[in-house]
């Protein structure tokens, strides 16, 4: 029989590692390969987690946090389960619902830890290549769904920034069997055009098969504290909750939650900063002819060649995220930072790409992500 290692390292076989996006060797404003939020929480969050530190002996007391995020959101706290990091809650859901003989929908390319908690479960994968805007294949999507367990669908995508229409959104999840849980994964939904976030409420209502993921890592600037949540019918918070560890959201990050439902003006503030810095970073790829997603996430995905670029973002201290980290060689995924750190950026763009004038849109048909002209 397999030792202890043996065995453990069978069962992760197929799973990739993660690698998290690198550091900036300069200033950390230069660290472009995360999605972080720029400016970091409002004052007054960080004051209330600096309170939080004088009562870190006791155990976390979720109460008071999940009624502020309950009634920021608009649902009620059954309607509402807190994790350490959206991510805990794919795994919850892997748990709970995946395992050997199940298969989980995704994109291709997906968010990796949704591929990473299906197939940790023990389940297959059917993955849907996307469309060539960067956007999911809702049609083909549907089709897969039959006889599926879990469909992983973040919209804004991650790594495209690509958003679904709500209406051909509502028209997939009506078409989903009931038998398969649609997880509609909103981690970027602050970010996006106000006309292309889904009418949660009435989607859930309609459905008792979704479940809507959300995370405070980014319009929140809480990545370091590890909270997101997920919104669902009762029923299905309370299973969920059951499988959660009982105290997984510290209560460090509990204390944030409180202030941060009360900080709407500075992540108002954030949101417009990211998504100004986000049509000036489109326009210059623009020019530069650079193939780019529009994006309606806090990170533009690029046709760049990083061996070329490397030396120029070196010098300027910016890390962005290789395409190749994210199963998409060829490509760069690049954060949104501050308007002086955009600057910087757009500077050694130009410094290495020099202006050119052709389109810089993307066409129609299936993504072919390995056949593209390299910049
Ligand atoms: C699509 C998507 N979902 C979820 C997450 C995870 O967020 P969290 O920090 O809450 O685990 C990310 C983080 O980058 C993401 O891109």
């Amino acid at each position: 029989m397999a030792g202890v290692t043996e065995r453990a390292t069978e069962r992760v076989r197929d799973v990739p590692a993660y690698r998290p996006g690198r550091p900036s060797p300069g200033p950390a404003a230069g660290k472009l390969s995360s999605n972080e939020a720029p400016l970091g929480p409002s004052p007054e969050v960080r004051a209330a987690v600096a309170e939080a530190l004088a009562t870190v002996n006791r155990y976390p007391e979720q109460g008071p946090a999940l009624d502020a995020l309950a009634r920021y959101v608009g649902f009620g706290p059954e309607q509402l389960i807190m994790t350490n990091g959206s991510d805990e809650l794919c795994y919850l859901v892997a748990n709970l619902l995946l395992g050997p003989g199940r298969v989980a929908v995704m994109g291709e390319p997906c968010y990796q830890i949704d591929a990473t908690a299906s197939l940790l479960a023990g389940a297959s994968l059917r993955r849907v290549p996307l469309l060539a805007d960067g956007g999911h294949d809702l049609e083909a999507m549907a089709k897969a769904c039959v006889g599926a367990s879990v469909v992983w669908l973040p919209s804004p995508h991650n790594p495209t920034g690509a958003a679904c229409d709500p209406a051909e959104l509502a028209d997939f999840i009506a078409q989903v069997p009931e038998d398969c849980l649609i997880v509609l994964d909103e981690a970027y939904r602050a970010f996006s055009d106000p006309e292309l976030r889904p009418d949660v409420p009435g989607l859930l209502a309609s459905r008792p098969n979704l479940l809507v993921q959300r995370t405070l890592s980014k319009d929140w600037a809480l990545a370091g504290l590890r909270v997101g949540y997920g919104l669902a019918a009762p029923a299905l918070v309370e299973a969920l909750s059951r499988a959660r560890p009982p105290f997984s959201v510290n209560s460090v990050a509990l204390a944030a939650i409180e202030a941060g439902a009360a900080s709407e003006q500075w992540r108002a503030m954030s949101v417009a900063m990211v998504r100004q810095e986000r049509s000036r970073l489109e326009r210059a790829l623009g020019t530069l002819g650079a193939r780019y997603f529009q994006s309606q996430a806090n990170f533009v995905t690029a046709r760049l060649d990083l061996a070329r670029l490397g030396p120029a973002l070196a010098a300027s201290g910016t890390v962005v995220r290789p395409g190749a980290d994210l199963g998409i060689p060829g490509w760069a995924r690049v954060s949104i930072g501050w308007p002086p750190q955009m600057a910087i950026l757009r500077a050694a763009l130009y410094a290495v790409l020099g202006p050119v004038t052709t389109s810089g849109t993307p066409g129609t048909g299936t993504m072919n992500w390995d056949n593209e002209p390299q910049q």
